[in-house]
């Protein structure tokens, strides 16, 4: 690994999380630097959505530490005692970080212009004004400048995604988390959300993304980290994880990929 700098945007220390009596987080430990991309690769069940929901306060952990910025994420340290934030203040906490999941979630009602600028005009207070000029610029980089005012329904999966791309940075994120964003297309549309993503990352964009595009990893990311059962069981550069991994569950998990990439 890298030798770390002093503050990453990033520092998650030992966290677990149960749900019930299974733990699904057994102690997991991240940096991410600021403009690095690190790719969370895993097995189904390996915990890496569960663990982009702790960083989003989505989830609550049941021990360890997230910092994000230097802020403990979800909690608040008084005279050395933890407090939990309140929900006022988490859902502040949350406004700095982009969420894009495998589903879009966009508004139905609304054109993809009224999606992208809806949360700068409620949560942000931005006028409508500024919010459309911002918007207008953003759905032109995710390539969507003729589609301003159509309606999800009026998009293709691989353009709807490309809008909730363009939402999430509405909101101006320190930090943006990508769950498994291309899963849910046809194969023929993947590309152009990679694109995109790449285009971001090139931009300096810090980003944790959970994939099962190894050849996307492998080129974009500055760090892999593979999970399996709850925890991390190599990270590194993608040369390393990707290229040389050094563990068995590694080999067989991309060995596994490999076969469904050619299949598939
Ligand atoms: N809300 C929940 N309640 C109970 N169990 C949950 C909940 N969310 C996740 N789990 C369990 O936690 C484990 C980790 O799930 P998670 O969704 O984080 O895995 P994942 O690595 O993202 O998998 P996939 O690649 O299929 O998306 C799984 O066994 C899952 O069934
Ligand atoms: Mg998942």
């Amino acid at each position: 690994m890298s030798t770390p700098t002093p503050h990453p945007l990033v520092h998650a220390v030992n966290v677990t999380k149960s749900f019930g009596h299974v733990e699904v987080l057994k102690g997991i430990d991240l940096d991410v630097h600021a403009g690095e991309v690190v790719c969370l690769l895993g097995p189904s069940g390996s915990g890496k959505t569960t663990f982009l929901r702790c960083i989003n306060s989505l989830e609550r952990i049941d021990g360890g530490r997230i910092w994000v910025d230097g802020d403990l994420v979800g909690l608040r340290e008084v005279d050395g005692r933890l407090h939990r934030l309140t929900d006022r203040q988490i859902a502040a906490q949350r406004r700095d970080i982009g969420m894009v999941f495998q589903r879009f979630n966009l508004f139905p009602h609304m054109t993809a212009l009224e999606n992208v600028i809806e949360a700068p005009i409620r949560v942000r207070g931005e006028s409508r004004a500024d919010a459309t000029r911002r918007a207008t610029e953003l759905l032109d980089r995710v390539g969507l400048a003729d589609r301003r005012q159509n309606y999800p329904a009026q998009l293709s999966g691989g353009q709807q995604q490309r809008v909730a791309i363009a939402r999430a940075l509405a909101m101006r994120p320190k930090l943006m988390l990508f769950d498994e964003p291309t899963s849910a297309l046809d194969p023929e549309l993947v590309g152009e959300v990679l694109a995109v993503m790449r285009e971001l990352a090139a931009d300096g964009t810090t980003m944790i993304v959970v994939t099962h595009e190894v050849a996307f990893a492998r080129e974009v990311a500055d760090q892999v980290v593979f999970m399996d059962g709850g925890v991390v069981v190599e990270a590194g550069p993608p040369a390393e994880v990707i290229g040389n991994p050094r563990h068995e569950r590694t080999r067989s998990f991309l060995a596994r990929m490999r076969a469904g990439a050619e299949h598939g």
